[in-house]
């Protein structure tokens, strides 16, 4: 009997991620034999972690904080998006024969793809507001420059940061008719259509840096995080009008993008999400 192929979300921390929920339900679909567990790896020895965990026969595996840049780093190959953001969420241990390891970036196409789908917001022609430039927001700047809005505006407390993932972004940018600006939390502009959050503001519970008049009635307001994390965004996004969103539909969207990567079938998000979304709730009522 062969044994499943082997997968791990890599992360420090990784033991609250719901990646292996989500990967197995997903295998279970495609009726794939995957065993996809966590994989604690130590801050200052990422790289030797994730070798060790390839030499021992794994096909794949998922990174999450803080380690994307340097999963980005061990690959010999990267998709265009991961190209952009300079990051990783996403590896494929293909053989040197082969072409060496893969690295992609599947966040900002989850992204792309929750709003489009799931929430049902077309992002062509739209002003987009993305609050950060951490690694959260410089991941999904590629694809959302990709799903062609008029406008985007990187807003963050660091102008400096906003301002050099804009200029690295600049001919992409121009190549999809985006205007694409970087400034600083003070007057990021007014009334837009979507506004992204992809700051650990919400996780610091230090309140949303912009004003609401970044707003307008009917905005889609969507935070990365999900669960306790996001709650005090979405709370004063619909106290302002605003429909809010978490980041859950991402996060199995995105899971989605590299179980097609590794298995080359995308899985239905949807009865994933329902159940996904149906244990945050769950928890958050105890
Ligand atoms: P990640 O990789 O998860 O995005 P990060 O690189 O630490 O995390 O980035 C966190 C983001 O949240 C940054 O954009 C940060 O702003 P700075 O670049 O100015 O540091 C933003 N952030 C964190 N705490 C914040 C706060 N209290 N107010 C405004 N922005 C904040």
């Amino acid at each position: 009997m062969t044994s499943p192929d082997r997968y791990a979300v890599a992360g420090n921390p990784v033991e609250h991620s719901r990646s292996p929920l989500i990967h197995a339900q997903f295998a279970q679909q495609a009726d794939q034999a995957m065993d996809y567990g966590r994989l604690l790896c130590p801050l200052d020895d990422f790289k030797a972690h994730i070798k060790a965990f390839a030499a021992g026969g794994a096909k794949g595996c998922n990174v999450t904080v803080p380690f994307k840049f340097e999963a980005f780093e061990l690959a010999s190959r990267r998709t265009p998006r991961a190209e952009l953001a300079q990051a990783a969420n996403t590896l494929r241990f293909d053989a040197d024969s082969a072409g060496g390891w893969v690295a992609d970036n599947t966040d900002g196409v989850g992204l792309v793809r929750d709003i489009a789908v799931n929430a049902g917001v077309a992002l062509a022609g739209k002003r987009v507001l993305l609050l950060g430039a951490g690694g959260a927001s410089a991941g999904v700047l590629g694809p959302l420059i990709e799903a062609r809005p008029a406008e985007i505006v990187m807003a963050n407390r660091t102008v400096e940061k906003a301002q050099a993932i804009v200029d690295r972004h600049a001919a992409w940018a121009d190549q999809h008719g985006v205007k694409l600006s970087a400034c600083g939390l003070q007057a990021p502009g007014t009334a837009f259509d979507v506004f992204i959050n992809g700051t650990a503001a919400s996780l610091a519970g230090s309140g949303v840096p912009v004003g609401p008049e970044v707003l307008k009635p009917g905005t889609l307001a969507l935070d990365m995080m999900y669960g306790p994390a996001a709650q005090a965004f979405l709370d004063w996004a619909r106290s302002h009008g605003a429909v809010p969103r978490d980041g859950l539909g991402m996060l199995v969207e995105q899971a989605a993008e590299s179980f097609a990567l590794w298995r080359g079938v995308r899985p239905d998000t949807a009865p994933v999400l329902a159940h996904m979304r149906a244990l945050v709730d769950a928890t958050k009522h105890h």
